[in-house]
């Protein structure tokens, strides 16, 4: 018998992910975070001049196939600003970037026991590379403060992340009853900071 190597592989976000993420998102942060119209919609914003800059993570454990462990969605620059959601604050003001060049970190999972890795930073490397590509300057995300042992404040912090404002109750819209909040159920009080990374200063590493 030969040795079973485990390989973990980054991919271009492709259609046929899309059950495999709504799994993930509801597992990670709640029942119907993600419905496949959302996906729909993430995909077209994060493909730009024929690249795209929203990728996932797969596992193959040595058979073959390829298991969803992790996910970085992300909007390419020039796409999304004028279709934010109206219901989420967003200041652009604050920004010191012209927003058409700013890239947008919607969502970054990683399936529990594979976190502190180092994937989260690569995924968000890899999505920093292409959108600098499409010509994004910065990117900005809504980083969830209530996010376990505050992964993620610790993780856009270390990848050069800086605080431009943060809102209570962020996505009291978003978590509706039949969308509940993994952390607070509905309504969802979760509060957010509006963070930037300027590409200027960003090291892949
Ligand atoms: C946030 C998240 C994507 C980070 O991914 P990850 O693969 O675990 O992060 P990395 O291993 O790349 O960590 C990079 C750095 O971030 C910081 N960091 C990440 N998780 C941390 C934690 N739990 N506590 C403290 N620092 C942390 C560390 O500085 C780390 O570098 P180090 O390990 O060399 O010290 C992951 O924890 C996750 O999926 N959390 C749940 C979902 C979530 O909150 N998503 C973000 C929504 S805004």
């Amino acid at each position: 018998m030969g040795t079973m190597d485990k390989t973990y592989n980054i991919r271009f976000l492709k259609k046929k992910d899309f059950e495999s993420i709504i799994e993930l998102g509801d597992k990670i942060f709640g029942d119907n975070y993600l419905t496949q119209d959302d996906l729909k919609s993430v995909l077209k914003k994060s493909v730009k001049d024929g690249k795209n800059c929203s990728f996932t993570l797969t596992l193959n454990e040595g058979d073959g196939l390829e298991r969803l462990i992790g996910f970085r969605l992300t909007y390419a620059p020039g796409t999304w600003i004028d279709s934010y959601d109206p219901n989420l604050e967003l200041n652009p003001d604050l920004w010191g970037f012209d927003p058409e060049k700013v890239a947008y970190m919607k969502s970054n999972c990683l399936d529990v026991e594979f976190r502190r890795n180092g994937f989260g930073r690569m995924l968000l490397d890899r999505s920093v590379a292409e959108t600098r590509r499409m010509g994004a300057e910065a990117a900005v995300a809504h980083i969830w403060m209530n996010s376990p042992e505050n992964g993620a404040y610790n993780y856009f912090l270390k990848a050069g992340g800086k605080m431009i404002k943060t809102y209570p109750s962020y996505w009291r819209a978003y978590h509706l009853e039949d969308k509940p909040c993994i952390h607070c159920g509905f309504p969802c009080e979760c509060p957010a900071a509006e963070m930037i990374i300027d590409y200027s200063n960003h090291k892949e590493l």
